[in-house]
């Protein structure tokens, strides 16, 4: 509570990856109990927390001119006789975070992905003015440790099992902001999983920047950690993220056919349909590989759905190489997937490659790939239509009696049904379908 004991109230601006959504949950449960209350907006906030992606440079970009909003905010505020506090975290506080430092006066303090738990500590200090307004080590493990329980707000949450990365694909930043991989231990994930399945978890997405190279103690991979968690009582689904080709191990493959609560759809970036451009962004694999583990999921497990990352105009790139991607697509059949223009970050080897790609030539090859990709999106909701699936419900539309869930393959599902309770599975036999969603009716509820 502020000094005349009127909560102060929190902003969190999230940009980025899952990584990210989960990250700026956990700065708010370390930030609750110094009592602050969420606030939907910027303009009233004692305390602003942007949480920054570094991935792009347009992602960059908006953090330094959001900022510029911030110091306006801050001026007004001030005029009316209150503080606020400007707080940058994620990856562009890692990576930038000295040059923020430099460049933003009105910025209080900069605080890296592992330093979270410490906010309480850099707030005090910022409202003092002393002390380094700088935390950006890597200490992955003292923050997971130091980090207080978990106040989930849904039937669905993310767990960060992995961070890091140590695979240095030529185009990305992640190994340097993230720093190495590490892994939590079995025991402590298992206890996470525990804590959200009480306050009525139902869904639990695993998250990593290379979930699938989880490596727990005494040699545990993500497919025992996963079968560990299956284990876990009124925990209905398991789902991961991001994953890499070169990390689906056999046991992970042979999982998918053997785990009904391993959910049918799997997140699996593949960048590039061509073997010349796989090698040159150092992904250890080439287009045959994917296509590989595509087929022997599909093989235990029919009605996967795949989604995927691709990035076009990686320098070098052809047309004939990005033939290639357009031939991928067409072979696999992706249920959803992001593509991205090439865009070289400092420091990494691909950003002073020869043969870097206009402008016009990325937008003119993403405009095509997103034609096929958003094609078969639809094509896969719409195949939907005439089935039956089992919808875990996530909350309430905006209509009365409309309800809002979630497919095994990750769809937003509406349904009408006054009854339903959130964390119910129950039955939707699926009418018509969109973009982005499906439609149902209600059929008879299969687990509580
Ligand atoms: N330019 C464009 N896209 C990128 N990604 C990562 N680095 C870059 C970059 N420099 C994309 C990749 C990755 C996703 C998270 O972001 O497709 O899988
Ligand atoms: Fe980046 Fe490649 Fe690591 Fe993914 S695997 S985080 S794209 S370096």
């Amino acid at each position: 509570m502020s000094e005349r004991g009127v909560p102060k109230q929190l902003f969190i601006e999230t940009y980025g990856c899952q990584m990210n959504v989960y990250d700026s949950e956990r700065m708010r449960d370390v930030l609750m109990p110094l009592g602050y209350v969420l606030a939907n907006k910027p303009d009233e906030a004692d305390l602003v927390i942007l949480n920054t992606c570094h991935i792009r440079e347009k992602a960059t970009e908006k953090v330094y001119s959001e900022i510029g909003r911030l110091r306006a905010h801050k001026e007004r505020r001030r005029g009316e006789g209150k503080t606020t506090t400007i707080a940058i975290a994620g990856c562009v506080a890692q990576a930038e975070g000295e040059e923020i430092i430099r460049r933003a006066p009105e910025v209080d303090l900069v605080v890296g992905p592992q330093a979270y738990h410490k906010l309480p500590e850099l707030i005090a200090r910022a409202a003092r003015k002393t002390g380094d307004r700088l935390a950006a080590e890597f200490t992955a493990q003292e923050k997971f440790d130091a980090l207080p329980a978990r106040a989930p707000d849904g039937v669905t949450a993310f767990l960060s099992i992995q961070e890091g990365c140590d695979k240095f694909c030529t185009f990305c930043v992640v190994p340097y902001t993230r720093g190495a991989e590490f892994s939590r231990p079995v025991k402590d994930v298992l206890a996470e999983a525990r804590a959200l399945t009480d306050r009525g978890v139902r869904e639990i997405t695993l998250l990593g920047q290379n979930v699938n190279a989880y490596h727990g103690d005494g040699g545990a991979g993500l497919a025992d950690l996963l079968q560990e968690l299956a284990r876990i009582e009124g925990l209905e689904r398991l789902r991961y993220t991001t994953s890499h080709p070169i990390e689906m191990s056999d046991d992970l493959i042979a999982l998918h056919g053997a785990e009904p609560k391993l959910m049918p759809y799997l997140h699996l970036p593949v960048q590039s349909g061509s073997d010349r451009i796989l090698r040159a962004m150092n992904r250890k694999h080439d287009g045959a590989l994917y296509r590989d583990i595509i087929v022997r999921l599909r093989a235990v497990r029919p009605d996967i759905a795949v989604s995927t990352d691709f990035i076009v105009g990686f320098p070098g790139e052809t047309e004939k190489d990005f033939d290639a991607t357009l031939a991928l697509v067409a072979d696999i059949g992706f249920a959803s997937a992001y593509s991205f223009k090439y865009s070289p970050r400092p420091g990494t080897p691909a950003a002073a490659m020869h043969g870097q790609v206009g402008e016009d030539v990325k937008a003119e090859r993403l405009a095509r790939l997103q034609a096929l990709l958003s094609h078969q999106q639809r094509a896969f909701n719409e195949a939907q239509i005439g089935r039956t699936l089992p919808v875990l419900v996530t909350g309430q539309g905006r209509q009365a009696g409309q309800m809002h869930g979630r497919s095994p393959y990750l769809q937003a599902v509406h349904f009408d049904d006054a009854h339903a309770e959130p964390g119910e599975i129950v039955t939707v036999s699926i009418v018509s379908s969109s973009q982005n969603s499906l439609a149902g009716t209600l059929g008879a509820m299969v687990a509580a």
